[in-house]
């Protein structure tokens, strides 16, 4: 990776892991086994990609991400709590995350679940207290509420895991490949674009933000379903063959590895196009890029 790129990177990644250690430091004696749940899951070492996204959005449509690492952390609590639900044995029944064992393999299987919930409402505490202390004002708040919320949902990631849970054993569409791909990855990953755009001010990007969006998050998603295929479990910290083994449609399944990849590939054209849009976008540019190699 770029020199200047990675010290960015790991700059942010800093700063998120930091205020993600925060958000579950406080154990109350009787409950404190789903914080501890919640924290052993957010602490694992995830690549960190949609609040650093947020932050990158709200830089270059011009606000300050200093301000705001708190509630960027709030996409990747709702993230974790999708990959803490995606594995649980009615889900996708995967032992290990991260490089270590599952959310439910380390705690018990009910405190999992809760801890995925958890991490599913803290953000809107977040985003309302930053709200009552005057880090953003209230028209903000809710902007972003309504934005993650809808992001969430039946019309979001829990929509896109329904019908991926429905689909398995079934042969599917590549229009219902794209429509389950764009609510279970794509829809987290707008809200993170859309988010960083709303804490600038700077609203008219907002359509620029989710069509960048829409095109990273299916390259995202066939690269997920190509390292499936291609990876390793070291790599990967997380099974591979998972998808053949639940029987899911996947890219890989319904196109093959070499047009999944020309497919990504394409997609990550079009998002780096619609990053010209956007002032000082070298950095996100090529994050972008090294998004279509990585191995992880
Ligand atoms: C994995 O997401 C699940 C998908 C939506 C494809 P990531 O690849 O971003 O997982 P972490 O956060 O780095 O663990
Ligand atoms: C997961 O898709 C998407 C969400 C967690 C919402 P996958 O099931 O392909 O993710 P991995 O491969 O288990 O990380
Ligand atoms: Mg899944
Ligand atoms: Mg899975
Ligand atoms: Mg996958």
């Amino acid at each position: 990776m770029d020199k200047k790129v990675e010290t960015a990177l790991n700059a942010y990644c800093e700063k998120i892991e930091a205020s993600l250690t925060r958000s579950t430091a406080e154990k109350p004696e009787l409950q404190g086994i789903v914080l501890e749940a919640m924290e052993y899951s957010l602490l694992a070492g995830g690549k960190r990609l949609r609040p650093v996204l947020m932050l990158e959005f709200c830089r270059m449509c011009g606000g300050d991400p200093d301000k705001y690492i708190d509630i960027a952390c709030t996409i990747e609590m709702i993230h974790t709590c999708s990959l803490i639900h995606d594995d649980l044995p009615c889900m996708d029944n995967d032992d290990f995350r991260r490089g270590r064992p599952s959310c439910h393999k380390a705690f018990p299987e009910n405190i999992a679940l809760l801890a995925g919930d958890a991490l599913e409402c803290l953000p809107f505490e977040v985003i309302s207290d930053a709200a009552l202390e005057g880090v953003i004002d209230p028209r903000t708040a809710v902007m972003l509420c309504s934005v993650l919320a809808k992001s969430i949902g039946t019309n979001g990631m829990i929509g896109g895991q329904v019908i991926d849970l429905q689909s398995e054993g079934k042969e599917i569409s590549l229009d219902t490949l794209n429509t389950l791909q764009a609510y279970k990855t794509g829809a987290l990953i707008e809200a993170a674009c859309v988010m960083g755009v709303i804490l600038s001010g700077n609203t008219k990007m907002i359509p620029y933000a989710a069509a960048y969006a829409s095109a990273l998050g299916r390259a995202f998603q066939i690269i997920d379903d190509i390292l499936d295929v291609t990876g390793t479990f070291e790599e990967l910290g997380k099974p591979i063959g998972s998808d053949d083994e639940q029987n899911k449609t996947t890219y890989v399944s319904l196109l093959g590895l070499d047009r999944s990849y020309i497919e990504a590939q394409k997609l990550t054209e079009e998002a780096l196009a619609i990053l010209d849009s956007f002032d000082d976008s070298e950095f996100l540019k090529e994050l972008t890029k090294q998004l279509l190699s990585r191995r992880n």
